[in-house]
């Protein structure tokens, strides 16, 4: 029953959708373990070009099942418009299963994440805006309603009558914003319950019978290590586990299960929102990288910040999620510059970190400055046919073999282009 976690490495946007789809024909199951459709994942099929923010990526396949587990949080207006969506577009969403106890976001939640980020004003985390902060807290607070709740009418209005009197309250007098009425939240998503009844499952158990019947499973990380509520750059992080450690959690899977872990790293490192980024680059470079590299989010079109590839970050990645494997992505879009840096240790107030610094306040220019080693290019020379490792450029096969020593994680999958077939598999299994 061989399992992989597949998760971003970085500070998410690393190119999971594309690698996930590449490899989850080998697998029963797709599951989405956190998050919600603060995620982004554009998925090439075919001629088709789409961009999924909740449904697992594995829905495209008619043999998988794709299930979004308890640990994510489900916009159900979202869900039904993806579902429609995908079923425009000739892919059948029967076979998907979310779990009765993954969360529902409430409009509510979609309007205090907005208030809170005006109200922290230059503070503010850089969120997605989608509610998926403040329905997470709602869930640790235990006044979230879930899946199952929304599926039972009497318990919806009982559960959504005790948060409004809490809510209304904060959305009035705190942010001076309108209230919601029970009836006005029921007739808005007491029809989203009927889209999601044929697909609610007690989807722990299901994961488990199946892994016992020799099934496999590959969980479908979204965001990345960096925005990890525990392992990252908090408080400019997400709200749930997007670490390895997030997969047994968000699913209902024993850890044991797991057999392989498929960290994505771009060749070079973005990052949207706010928080501290060592290797940044505010210069020509960095505005050339993100031009090429396409650098916008899938969820907000927001630009991303660019910079160069750290392997404190990636060594760091490699020990919180025991990453087994590590792919890496746009590696062509390097064909852009002439001398390409890596960042092997960051020097701060007279010492060097060679592990990710205890204390954060280390992160920001005015302590940090990333130590690099600089490493010849292949300018110019287009790399997007390569399809094995010997087709690349000399150095950029040196650029992968040094990223694999300095971050200690074989790089058994090489993107060098968006579609399917630009990708070298350089010792990647499955199983
Ligand atoms: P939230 O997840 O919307 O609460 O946003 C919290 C932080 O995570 C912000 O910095 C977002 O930009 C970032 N974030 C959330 N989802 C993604 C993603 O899919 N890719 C990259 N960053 C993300």
């Amino acid at each position: 029953m061989p399992s992989t976690v597949l998760l971003g490495a970085q500070w998410g946007d690393e190119g999971k959708g594309k690698i996930t789809d590449l490899i989850s024909s080998d697998y029963d199951y797709v599951v989405r373990y956190q998050g919600g459709n603060n995620a982004g994942h554009t998925v090439i099929h075919g001629d088709t070009k789409l961009a999924l923010h909740l449904i697992p990526s594995g829905v495209m396949y008619d043999h998988i099942t794709p299930v979004i587990g308890n640990g994510c949080v489900v916009d159900p207006k979202v869900l039904t418009e993806e579902m429609q969506m995908l079923e425009g577009e000739g892919f059948s969403c029967e076979n998907l299963r979310i779990s009765c106890d993954a969360h529902v976001i409430m409009p509510y939640h979609i309007d205090l994440d907005g208030a809170s980020e005006r109200h922290l004003g230059k503070h503010e985390i850089g969120t997605t805006k989608r509610g998926i902060g403040p329905a997470y807290e709602d869930k640790a607070g235990r006044t979230g309603i879930r899946i199952q709740d929304l599926l039972d009418e009497k318990i919806f209005r009982e559960k959504l009558e005790a948060a409004l009197a809490i809510k209304n309250q904060v959305l009035t007098k705190i942010y001076g914003l309108e209230p919601y009425a029970v009836d006005q939240i029921c007739e808005m998503y007491l029809p989203y319950a009927e889209v999601i009844r044929p697909h609610m499952a007690e989807t722990a158990q299901l994961l488990n019978q199946e892994l016992r019947a020799g099934k496999n499973i590959l969980f479908e990380g979204a965001q990345g290590t960096l925005l990890d509520i525990d392992h990252g750059t908090y408080p400019f992080v997400t709200s749930s586990s997007c670490c390895a450690g997030g997969a047994p959690t968000g699913s209902g899977v024993g850890p044991k299960a797991i057999n392989k872990v498929l960290g994505i790293a771009k060749a070079y490192i973005t990052r949207v929102g706010s928080g501290p980024f060592p290797t940044e680059l505010k210069d020509e470079v960095g505005e050339r990288l993100c031009k090429v590299g396409g650098e916008y989010g899938v969820t907000t079109g927001r630009k991303r910040r660019c910079g160069w590839f750290d392997a404190v970050v990636s060594r760091y990645a490699a020990d919180v999620n025991s990453l087994t494997d590590m792919a890496l992505t746009k590696l062509d879009v390097l064909s852009c510059v002439d001398r390409i840096k890596v960042c092997v240790a960051y020097e701060a107030d007279g010492k060097r970190y060679d592990y990710f610094p205890m204390q954060h306040s280390v992160l920001y220019p005015k302590h940090v400055t990333p130590i690099y080693e600089e490493l010849p290019g292949w300018e110019g020379q287009d790399i997007s046919d390569c399809k094995t490792f010997e087709d690349l450029p000399a150095n950029a096969q040196r650029y992968v073999k040094y990223l694999e020593e300095v971050t200690g994680v074989p790089a058994s999958i090489i993107a060098v282009g968006p579609e399917r077939n630009q990708t070298i598999f350089h010792g990647w299994e499955s199983r």
